[in-house]
């Protein structure tokens, strides 16, 4: 398999779903900066990555990719020595296909040139993605992405440069009767892949934006099974920070990501981005439960009208147990530290890793969550974490 450069989930910015084609080096550069000031990037968020077009629609006579003059007007080695002075890593997007999905030359019988490139340009990770694939006639499709991720993977080691590889070809084969195989082998060949739809752009009504962070949670929260520690499925960016999303929509999504162990991907405005915003992607307890060491999927261990109950094993052997109410409605969600996996026991300590509240149960985990909220806990078997006795502590006056 591809060697496996990401032990914990990926963390970075993408301008995708917020800019779109609307980037540039001042963009690209203007959010690393952000992601340096405001401390993101110290808190795990390391890796800056510009997706579709940045560059122009011809290759040169060489058959070289060319960086859009405009956009980037010094091109991209520059912008990843920018970036790597910052302390950060950089990403590059291309496609398996003939061109992107945004119409730019894609990779496809370009594949070896292309890596060679991004290694010259000294590119720590790239997206490749997997529009305009050509599939003819009476051939499989399964077989022809297999090929095209496999040759880039390849191409990629040969560089000798550790450059993460992140696959979308099994988001071409969402729900279709591939799609898993096509997941288990993108699992060899790279080391997070995308499996379906595009989480929604920052155009998008507030309605399409909950419903498709609510749709991404849906088609990944099953594929547990096909994850393995440093083998990542990658449900699409953070919105943490775009508009029309409450508080508690960007806190669900962040709470469900991390507990679904998926690269924390933020695409947004950095230097705009509210107070609360940067306060949900820079949780240090959540990001903690993201990038667990033990490096597993959270699963759905209690389902209800209108919610989901998950639980992720840490490698101390605590719980991320999380409450989501998907509904409309607010709903009290009760469970037990039984059905969440922990150990039997007398006691166990809740740790709501929003509020910061510790509180101690003898095995109900419940709370009332408002719509479209998710409560997340850390949970931790036993009272090691010792708690105040309950009784008055009384001062006895000796002597005198
Ligand atoms: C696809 C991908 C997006 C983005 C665009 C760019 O839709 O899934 O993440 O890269 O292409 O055109
Ligand atoms: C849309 C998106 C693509 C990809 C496919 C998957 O076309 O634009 O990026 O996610 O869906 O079906």
């Amino acid at each position: 398999p591809y060697p496996n450069l990401t032990p914990t989930p990926p963390m970075g910015w993408n301008n995708w779903s917020y800019y779109g084609c609307d980037i540039s080096e001042e963009t690209v550069l203007a959010n690393a900066r952000a992601l340096v000031s405001s401390g993101l990037a110290a808190k795990g968020y390391d890796t800056v990555t510009t997706d579709d077009c940045w560059m122009t629609h011809t290759r040169d006579a060489d058959g070289n990719l060319v960086p859009d003059p405009t956009r980037f007007p010094h091109g991209m080695a520059y912008v990843g020595e920018q970036l790597h002075a910052m302390g950060l890593k950089f990403g590059i997007y291309e496609d398996a296909g003939t061109a992107t999905c945004g119409g730019y030359p894609g990779s496809y019988s370009h594949i070896k040139q292309d890596a060679d490139l991004f290694a010259k340009w000294k590119v720590d990770y790239l997206k490749l993605d997997g529009c305009n694939v050509p599939v003819p006639t009476g051939q499989s499709a399964d077989d022809i992405y297999h090929k095209i991720y496999g040759d880039m993977s390849q191409a990629l080691l040969d560089t000798g440069r550790p450059i993460v590889y992140s696959v979308s070809a099994p988001a071409y084969f969402e729900g279709e009767k591939d799609w898993h195989h096509v997941i288990s082998w993108s699992a060899e060949v790279g080391n997070l892949w995308r499996e379906g739809a595009d989480v929604a752009m920052e155009s998008s009504s507030a309605r399409g934006k909950w419903a498709s962070i609510k749709y991404n949670y849906g088609y990944n929260v099953p594929l547990a099974d096909l994850q393995s520690p440093g083998r990542w499925n990658d449900p699409d960016f953070l919105l943490a920070g775009q508009s029309r999303l409450t508080g508690d929509e960007i806190r669900s999504q962040m709470s469900l990501w991390s507990v679904m162990a998926a690269p924390l991907i933020s695409s947004t405005d950095l230097t705009k981005a509210s107070p609360e915003a940067l306060d949900v992607l820079g949780n240090k307890d959540v990001i903690a439960v993201d990038q667990d060491a033990k490096g597993l999927q959270g699963r759905i261990v209690q389902q209800g009208d209108g919610y989901d109950v998950l639980s992720k094993p840490l490698a101390n052997g605590d719980r991320a147990v999380a409450l989501f109410n998907s509904s409309d409605e607010a709903h009290t969600i009760t469970t037990t530290a039984a059905k969440a996996g922990l150990p039997a026991g007398s006691s166990y300590l809740l740790k709501d890793l929003w509020s910061k509240r510790t509180t101690q149960t003898t095995g109900t985990i419940a709370a009332n969550v408002p719509a479209h909220a998710t409560v997340l806990y850390r949970v931790h078997a036993g009272t090691a974490h010792r708690v105040q006795p309950a009784t008055a502590i009384t001062w006895t006056r000796t002597g005198g």
